[in-house]
C-alpha cells in the first residue's frame, strides 16, 4: 500500500469528521479566519485518509513552529501578478498553501474552462501539502492537470552520484479525470521516499526501505535518524539519475519559471517554514479532437489490469487507486495517528494558545473516537 509505515501497533484511530473539528479549532484559535481554518482541515485531513500521513495533520507542529518564527502568514489569499491570458503569475505571500493553492486552482480553472488551456505559475505558497488535493480539484472540474513542484530553498535529497543534500523531495502530479469513475492521479515525492514518511518511520521506532537513505558520509543507511537527529545525511533520488533529473525540472519549472526561486547556495533557508512554488498546466480534454480519449484511458487501465499477477502481488493499482481504497477504510475506521505523533499536535495546540481544558476535552473525545489500537 502506498503508506508502508501509516500503521503501527500503538496509535489512535481518530473518526475523520473529529480530527477535522479538531485542525479546524486549532487554526481558529491561531488567527485564521473560519474558512481558512476549513481549507487547511480539508487538506490535512483528506491526506491522512488518503494513506499519506506525511502530509497529513502531522504537518501542525512544523506549521505552528512556522507561524511562531514569523514565517507562515495567516489569512493570506493568492494575488495575481500577472495576468497575460492563458498564464497567470501568482504569489503566494508565504500564506498557508491550503489557500493560496486551492484559490490559484480555482483562477486556473475557470480559466483552463473558457480557453482550453491555462498555465499557473505559483510561488511563495507555505507547504500546498499532498500535490493529488490540486490535481484532484482540476479533476472535478473535468480537467487534465500536471504540477511540477519544487521546495524551494529547503534541501534534503542528494543528486544521482551525490553524497549530500542539495534538491527538495519536488513532488510530480499528473491527474486525469473521467465520467463514471474517479480520476487517475499519479503524485509523488521525486526522493525514493517523502521527508514526512522518514519523520514518521522515525516516530513509529521503524526503519526506512534499503535505497532510501544515506548518511552525513554518503553512506547507505535505513535508519531514519539520519533524517532527523544531527550529523544529518540525506534521502536518495527515487529512480536513480531518472528521478534526479524529473527532480531537476520540478525545480526549475516550479521555482525558477513561477518567478519565484530555486535551492542554491543563496537561497538556503534554516527555518521551520516550507516554501513551495508550483508550475501547474491545466487543460480542458474537451478542447482537443479527442473523443475517445476517455473510452480509450479505460481500455489501456483495464489492459494493465488483466495482467497475471506477479508472485506478491495481490492486485494492479491504477494510479490513484491505492489512495481511493485507503480513503474508504479510513472513511470507516477512523485515521490512524500514532500516539508521538499526537502528542506533538497536542503540544502544537497548546502552542496556538488552544486553553488546557480545551485541548483535554479533544484529546478524551479523540480517545473515544475508535480507541488505541
Ligand atoms: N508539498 C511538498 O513539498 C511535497 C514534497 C514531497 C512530497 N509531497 C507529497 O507527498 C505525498 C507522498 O509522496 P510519495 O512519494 O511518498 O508517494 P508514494 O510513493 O506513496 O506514491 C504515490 C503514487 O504512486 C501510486 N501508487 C502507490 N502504490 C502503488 C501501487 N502499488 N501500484 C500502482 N500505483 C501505486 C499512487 O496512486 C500515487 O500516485 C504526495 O502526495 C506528494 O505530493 C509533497
Amino acid at each position: 500500500m502506498n503508506d508502508q509505515y501509516a500503521t503501527q501497533s500503538m496509535s489512535l484511530r481518530i473518526a475523520a469528521g473529529q480530527l477535522h473539528a479538531f485542525v479546524r479549532a486549532i487554526w481558529e484559535q491561531a488567527g485564521s479566519a473560519p474558512r481558512e481554518a476549513e481549507l487547511v482541515a480539508d487538506h490535512l485531513v483528506a491526506s491522512n485518509l488518503t494513506g499519506h500521513d506525511s502530509h497529513g495533520v502531522g504537518m501542525i507542529p512544523r506549521y505552528v513552529a512556522s507561524l511562531r518564527e514569523g514565517e507562515l502568514q495567516l489569512n493570506q489569499h493568492a494575488d495575481v501578478v500577472r495576468d497575460a491570458g492563458a498564464v497567470l503569475t501568482v504569489e503566494g505571500g508565504k500564506g498557508f498553501g491550503q489557500v493560496v493553492a486551492f484559490e490559484a486552482m480555482e483562477l486556473g480553472i475557470e480559466r483552463a474552462t473558457k480557453l482550453g488551456l491555462c498555465a499557473v505559475g505559483l510561488r511563495g505558497a507555505h507547504h500546498i501539502g499532498r500535490i493529488g488535493h490540486w490535481a484532484e480539484q482540476c479533476a472535478k472540474a473535468g480537467l487534465v492537470s500536471f504540477h511540477f513542484v519544487n521546495v524551494a530553498g529547503d534541501p534534503l535529497v542528494a543528486p544521482f552520484g551525490g553524497a549530500d543534500r542539495r534538491i527538495g523531495t519536488n513532488p510530480f502530479c499528473a491527474a486525469f479525470p473521467s465520467t463514471g469513475r474517479p480520476p487517475l492521479v499519479l503524485d509523488f515525492a521525486t526522493s525514493a521516499i517523502a521527508y514526512g514518511k522518514a519523520r514518521v518511520a522515525y516516530n513509529q521506532g521503524k526503519r526506512t526501505p534499503v535505497g532510501t537513505l544515506i548518511d552525513h558520509e554518503g553512506r547507505p543507511s535505513i535508519e531514519p535518524k539520519v533524517m532527523m537527529e544531527e550529523p544529518f545525511g540525506s534521502l536518495m533520488p527515487m529512480g536513480g539519475h531518472k528521478g534526479f533529473g524529473l527532480a531537476a525540472m520540478c525545480e526549475i519549472f516550479g521555482g525558477a519559471l513561477s518567478g519565484g526561486y530555486t535551492t542554491h547556495s543563496g537561497s538556503l533557508q534554516n527555518t521551520s517554514a516550507i516554501i513551495n512554488c508550483m508550475l501547474s498546466v491545466i487543460l480542458d480534454p474537451k478542447a482537443l479532437d479527442a473523443p475517445n480519449a476517455g473510452a480509450e484511458a479505460d481500455a489501456f487501465v483495464e489492459w494493465v489490469k488483466a495482467s497475471p499477477l506477479a508472485a506478491g502481488t495481490d492486485r494492479i493499482y491504477a494510479p490513484g487507486e491505492p489512495e481511493l481504497a485507503m480513503r474508504a477504510e479510513r472513511g470507516e475506521k477512523g485515521v490512524p495517528v500514532d500516539l508521538a505523533t499526537w502528542q506533538q499536535i497536542l503540544d502544537a495546540a497548546r502552542d496556538s494558545g488552544m486553553p488546557a481544558a480545551d485541548i483535554e476535552a479533544w484529546s478524551r473525545g479523540a480517545r473515544s473516537s475508535h480507541g488505541v489500537r
